[in-house]
């Protein structure tokens, strides 16, 4: 395991800047705080969606076509954000025709694969204090309108080790631990982006 620590620590160094910026983000630092409205809460959670829908949908394409052994439909989590879209009144068809970030890097190997899917992935660890803030304003007992921060629940544990696990198989390996850091930077820079057109 210590290559795979040492990656991700690098990983975490190489994005440390963004990731903090980030926490300046109008949108999610109120959501952190624990204190915002329920509208800026919902328009937080379509630019959300437009992002994870996208991303989701060119890595599990990107994971079939490198015969990656990932199963990306275990990670999705575009469904949490329609389940609490649909807990704050927005309907099916309405979720459909949200814009959609047009700007998603697609990883061409494993390594730069592993280092996008870090940052989501990654943001799971991050959601779940997120969640807890936001229990005052989304006390739902199943977690109703909190699903995506809360992310994988029960199974967090298990898909976090089984990401570290994808990471250890080239850590170690210089250049494809360059391929995944450079993977990580670029995702985190298309989100952020992404992310200043939260509020209509
Ligand atoms: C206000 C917003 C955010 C807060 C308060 C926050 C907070 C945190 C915290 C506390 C951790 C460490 C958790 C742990 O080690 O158990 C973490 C990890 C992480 N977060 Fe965030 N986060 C925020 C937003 C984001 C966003 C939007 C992304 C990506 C899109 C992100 C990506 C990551 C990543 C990749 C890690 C893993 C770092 C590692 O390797 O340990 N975070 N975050």
């Amino acid at each position: 395991m210590k290559a795979v620590n040492n990656l991700r620590t690098r990983l975490r160094e190489a994005t440390a800047q963004i990731h903090e910026r980030l926490h300046g983000h109008v949108g999610l630092g109120a959501a952190a705080s624990g204190a915002m409205t329920r509208d800026d809460y919902r328009f937080l959670l379509a630019r959300l969606w437009g992002f994870h829908r996208a991303f989701e949908g060119a890595l599990e394409e990107i994971a079939r076509s490198l015969h990656l052994d990932i199963v990306m439909a275990d990670r999705a989590r575009a469904p949490m954000l329609e389940a609490d879209l649909m807990t704050l009144g927005l309907d099916a068809d309405e979720i459909a025709q949200l814009p959609r970030c047009d700007h998603i890097f697609r990883p061409t190997d494993e390594a730069s694969f592993m280092g996008a899917l870090y940052v989501v992935e990654g943001s799971t660890l991050g959601g779940i204090q997120i969640a807890r803030a936001l229990a005052g304003l989304f006390g739902g007992s199943e977690g109703e309108g909190r699903r995506f921060f809360l992310g994988y629940g029960e199974r967090h544990g298990v898909m976090w080790r089984g990401f570290l696990e994808g990471l250890d198989a080239f850590a170690g390996d210089e250049a494809r631990e360059a391929l995944a850091i450079q993977g990580a930077v670029k995702t985190f820079a298309d989100f952020e982006i992404w992310m200043e057109g939260w509020r209509p």
